[in-house]
C-alpha cells in the first residue's frame, strides 16, 4: 500500500479563506483582532514557531505585538506584562511560547492570562471546558488542527480506534479529551500510550487512526502500523544530517518512508500538522475578538 498525504499545508490555505473574510468584517467595525506573544528567551524551534505566528497574522490582517524577553526576565516582569495586555482593548489573544526557563512557574503564568484571552487553551478553565465538551472555552490549538485534519481529510474518528502516542498536556492529554467528546467530529474510542506503556507495538498496531505525538524523531515504524490505518504525525524534530545544506533535517515523530508504505493516509512532517495549529491560533484570535465585538455592541 501507498499512502494518500493529507496535506496541512492546503487544508490550512482553505481554512485561511474563511478567516480572512471574518477579519475584514471585524475591521469594517473598526475592530482589528490583535495577539500578544511572549518569548522567553532564544531557542532557535520557539523563535521559528513565534515567526510563523507573525507571519500568519501579517497575512491575515491581524494586529500582532511580540515581547522578546531575555532567558533572565523575572517572573513578576512576566506577569506585568500578561496584566498590560489583560486590559488592552487592542489584544484579544495572548500566548506564552513554551517552555519557559526554570526560574519561571509556567502554572502560574499561563493562570495569570484571562481565559477569554487565552487563545492557546492552557489556562485550567479552558483545560476543564475542553474535557467537559464546552465550546465556550479554547481548545489547544494542535489537538484542534488535528481534529480538523481528519474531518476535512475525510477521516471522520467516529467508532474508530484512535491510538495517542503521547500525553503532554499540550496535545497527548487534550486530543484524547477532544476525541472522546459525544458530538460529530469526534465519537472515537481512544487509547493513550505514553513512555510508560509496555509492549508499545501492541497497541499502536490496533489503530484504526494513530496519532504520533511523543517527541520522538521517527518512533513510530511501519511493522507498528494496522495495514490502512490513518497516521497523524504530530512531531518536529531536528536530527543531524550531514547530508543536509544547514547539517540537520526535520523530521516527525513517524518513520515516514516505512509507514507510508502500511498506512492508508498520513500527515507528512513538516506540512501536516505544523500548519494546522498555526490556523487554529488564527482562528482563535479571530474568535475572541468577534466576542469581544459582541460584548461591547451589547454595552
Ligand atoms: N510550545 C510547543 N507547542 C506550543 C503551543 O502549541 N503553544 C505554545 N504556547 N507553546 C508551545
Amino acid at each position: 500500500m501507498t499512502a494518500s498525504l493529507i496535506d496541512g499545508r492546503k487544508i490550512s490555505k482553505k481554512i485561511r479563506v474563511g478567516i480572512k473574510s471574518r477579519v475584514s468584517r471585524l475591521r469594517e467595525q473598526k475592530i482589528r483582532p490583535g495577539l500578544g506573544v511572549i518569548l522567553v528567551a532564544s531557542d532557535p524551534a520557539s523563535c521559528s514557531y513565534v515567526s510563523a505566528k507573525e507571519r500568519a497574522c501579517r497575512r491575515l490582517g491581524i494586529f500582532s505585538e511580540t515581547a522578546r524577553l531575555s532567558a533572565s526576565v523575572s517572573q513578576s516582569d512576566l506577569l506585568n506584562r500578561i496584566d498590560v495586555w489583560n486590559q488592552s482593548d487592542k489584544i484579544h489573544g495572548i500566548l506564552i511560547q513554551l517552555p519557559l526557563p526554570s526560574h519561571i512557574n509556567q502554572d502560574a503564568v499561563i493562570q495569570a492570562i484571562l481565559p477569554d484571552k487565552d487563545v492557546d487553551g492552557f489556562h485550567p478553565i479552558n483545560v476543564g471546558k475542553t474535557l467537559i465538551g464546552d465550546e465556550t472555552g479554547f481548545a489547544p490549538c494542535t489537538p484542534s488542527g488535528v481534529c480538523e485534519l481528519l474531518i476535512r481529510g475525510g477521516y471522520d474518528p467516529s467508532g474508530k480506534h484512535t491510538v495517542i502516542v503521547g500525553r503532554s498536556n499540550i496535545v497527548g492529554k487534550p486530543l484524547a479529551a477532544l476525541l472522546i467528546q459525544k458530538k460529530s467530529g469526534a465519537n472515537a474510542t481512544v487509547t493513550v500510550c505514553h513512555s510508560a506503556t509496555k509492549n508499545m507495538a501492541s497497541y499502536t498496531r490496533q489503530a484504526d487512526i494513530l496519532i504520533a505525538a511523543a517527541g520522538r524523531a521517527e518512533f513510530i515504524t511501519g511493522d507498528m502500523i494496522k495495514p490502512g490505518a490513518v497516521v497523524i504525525d504530530v512531531g518536529t524534530n531536528h536530527i543531524e544530517d550531514p547530508s543536509c545544506e544547514k547539517g540537520y533535517r526535520l523530521t516527525g515523530d513517524v518513520h515516514f518512508d516505512s509507514a507510508a508504505k502500511v498506512a492508508a493516509a498520513i500527515t507528512p512532517s513538516p506540512g501536516g500538522v505544523g500548519p494546522m495549529t498555526i490556523t487554529m491560533l488564527m482562528h482563535n484570535t479571530v474568535r475572541s475578538a468577534e466576542e469581544f465585538y459582541r460584548k461591547l455592541c451589547a454595552t
